[in-house]
């Protein structure tokens, strides 16, 4: 989707927003999928609330994209105009044992950088690919941490009251993969408070991490990380494997050979392809097990 609203393009520069016309999103997403709109790149907070005012004046519908890590967007001209919060700099403010954090910032480089400064606790989430904000949003988590347990406090842009809000920790719930933040809530920033741990220590905890997850993940492939949750109980990617659906594939979208429960773009995969790919999958779990897997990957049809 193309702005051609002139109130709007000559309010971008006061709004600390640059348009990129006509961004490809498959830039954008580790999927290296997704189709054709404008990308509007923030580079000041205060100025969402205006800047949302003014695109629903417009009537043009718009999407947040964080680190792109965990999506699945569809191909071709996209029917929504996309925002995207640019780095600030510095990303990660440290005092005590309190972390502020951009939700821009990579959540991998917040790790290392509170971990040189002897704050530990996300060692499991550091090969985890993706923003802050997305990791708040999804709850991220990798072996047995994730990142809700450390938040005190998130600064958000509510859609539904139009404006800034500051939740402490205790008014959000962390699950599994999902927190009671409202769909079109948009990250901006959290307060994490981390336990204090020599650096050396926390090294080791990441190498750990890093080597379960260079030995069993494909991370060399381009790639939405898991595609669907484990249902309660059980694990999504040994039921695949078992169905021997390792290498299936629709196109280039292709079941990874390593992890079942990755499923990557070998060379040119489109959205298309990829849904048919998890539809097809989802169906012989069905069929087998009787249970409806769940998308862990967010997708924008
Ligand atoms: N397994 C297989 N074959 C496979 C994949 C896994 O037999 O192809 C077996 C493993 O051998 C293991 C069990 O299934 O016994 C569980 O596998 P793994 O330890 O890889 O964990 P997972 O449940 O598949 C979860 C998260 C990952 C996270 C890892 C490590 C979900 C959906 N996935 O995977 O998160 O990195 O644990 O903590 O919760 C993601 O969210 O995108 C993601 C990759």
């Amino acid at each position: 989707m193309r702005i051609t609203d002139a109130k709007i393009l000559a309010a971008l520069p006061e709004l600390g927003t640059d348009r990129l016309e006509a961004a490809s999103l498959s830039d954008y997403t580790s999927l290296g999928i997704g189709g054709t709109t404008d990308l509007l790149l923030i580079k000041r907070h205060a100025a969402i609330p205006e800047l949302v005012r003014m695109l629903d004046a417009a009537g043009y519908p718009f999407k947040f994209l964080g680190g792109g890590s965990n999506v699945l967007i569809r191909d071709g001209e996209l029917p929504w105009v996309m925002l995207h919060l640019v780095k600030p700099e510095p990303e990660v403010r440290l005092d005590g044992n309190f972390a502020y954090v951009d939700a821009a910032a990579d959540l991998g480089r917040t790790v290392t950088f509170c971990a040189k400064n002897n704050l530990g606790g996300m060692e499991g989430l550091i090969g985890v690919p993706g923003t802050i904000g997305g990791a708040l949003r999804m709850n991220a988590g990798a072996y047995g941490i994730q990142i809700g347990t450390y938040v005190r406090e998130v600064e958000l842009y509510r859609a539904a009251s139009r404006s800034l809000v500051t939740l402490k920790g205790d008014e959000i719930h962390f699950e599994y993969r999902h927190t009671s933040f409202a769909l079109d809530d948009i990250m901006l920033a959290v307060k994490l408070e981390l336990p204090s741990k020599p650096f050396k220590e926390i090294l080791d905890g990441i190498r750990i991490c890093n080597e379960k997850r260079r030995s069993s993940q494909p991370l060399n492939q381009k790639s939405a990380g898991c595609i669907f949750k484990n249902p309660p109980g059980a694990s999504a990617g040994r039921m695949l494997d078992e169905l021997g659906l390792k290498g299936l594939n629709v196109g280039d979208a292709r079941v990874s050979d390593r992890h079942a429960n990755f499923f990557v773009n070998a060379g040119n995969a489109t959205a298309a392809q990829m849904l048919s790919l998890i539809d097809t999958v989802r169906e012989r779990v069905r069929q087998s097990y009787g249970i409806t897997l769940e998308e862990e990957v967010v997708i924008w049809k």
